[in-house]
């Protein structure tokens, strides 16, 4: 990202920084908070507001970052958490526009952070408002609040700031690290209506947890509860819970689409599955002149039955 960035990390530690809890400083090219609670960690870019590592204490990374992750000013970076907003998908009447929305690439702004035992948190800010390059015609502000304590939790609010209903759709498009995708089962989706985005046509549901053997790209509706990822050769289980959202996306590029993503690295896609808290599809969030909305996820994750056996 260029430039000489330690005046504007000395001044983000001197305002922001939490001794033990938050600091900053530059990684993959370009401003990252580091926070540290109760011997877990994350990383967040700042372009993006991006969580691009979540290790929780004595577990190895569960986010998945690809390799091959190209970063730099205005580049969509493939891992972590990107927020896809103000619009999920791509741009609904304008095909110049960028998929997923304008905020996953662009500078957001520090407004706060606290550190209390076993608990830090960083505040960052985009205000629509002002930002007149977006193009976007309307006026609002995102707020993402991400928590570090036993768990990750990710709050994404939106305010609408201008004076007609503003319509969004958005997704905190979680990519978490698998040991091998062969071996991943994902429940909680038993029995939920999706959009399959690779099959367009009437909804579906399945009533058996899900496995990957192909790609994999649907919009759950109606799936508001906690979903689990159940992952044998990591031996663990990834909980992924939610509120302010009725829809959760379910998305692995598999091989084609993977060779033409470009930035997925060898065989990526066995070592990752997205599982993104979103309102999409169906799932609109319509705000009122001033009225705010949260979409929230939190991750957590236990050592599964089998390993703990072992470990007896
Ligand atoms: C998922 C979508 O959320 O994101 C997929 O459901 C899309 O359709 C994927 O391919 C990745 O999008 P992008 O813009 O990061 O390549």
């Amino acid at each position: 990202m260029g430039g000489d960035l330690s005046p504007s990390l000395k001044a983000l530690d001197a305002r922001w920084g939490r001794p033990g809890a938050v600091r900053f400083t530059e990684r993959y090219g370009g401003p990252v908070a580091l926070l540290q609670a109760g011997g877990a960690s994350i990383v967040i870019a700042l372009q993006g507001a991006q969580v691009l590592s979540y290790v929780p204490a004595n577990m190895s990374e569960v986010l998945w970052l690809s390799p091959v992750a190209k970063f730099g000013t205005g580049k969509a970076v493939r891992g972590g958490v990107p927020v896809c907003w103000p619009w999920f998908g791509p741009h609904p009447g304008d095909t110049t526009q960028p998929a997923h929305g304008f905020v996953r690439s662009a500078p957001w702004t520090v407004t706060g952070s606290a550190a209390s035992q076993n608990r830090a948190r960083l505040v960052l800010a985009f205000d629509a408002s002002t930002n007149l390059q977006t193009g976007w015609p309307h006026r609002a502000l995102a707020e993402l609040e991400i928590t570090l304590s036993d768990a990750l939790t990710i709050s994404l609010s939106t305010e609408n700031r201008g004076s007609d209903d503003l319509e969004i759709t958005q997704a905190l498009h979680t990519y978490l690290a698998v040991g091998d995708i062969g071996g991943v089962t994902a429940e909680g989706f038993e029995g939920r209506p999706y959009l399959d985005q690779l099959a367009p046509g009437p909804m579906r549901n399945d009533a058996e947890p899900v496995r990957v053997t192909g790609e994999i790209d649907r919009i759950y509706q109606e799936c508001e509860g906690p979903v689990f990822v159940t992952d044998e050769k990591s031996a663990r289980r990834i909980r992924i819970a939610k509120t302010g959202s009725r829809s959760t996306v379910l998305w692995n590029p598999w091989v084609e689409k993977s060779a033409r993503l470009g930035d997925m690295g060898k065989e990526g896609y066995r070592r990752m599955l997205c599982v993104e808290a979103a309102n999409a599809g169906n799932d609109k969030v319509t705000l009122t002149p001033g009225e705010r909305h949260r979409l929230t996820t939190e991750l957590s994750v236990t050592v599964s039955k089998a390993k703990s056996k072992r470990n007896d």
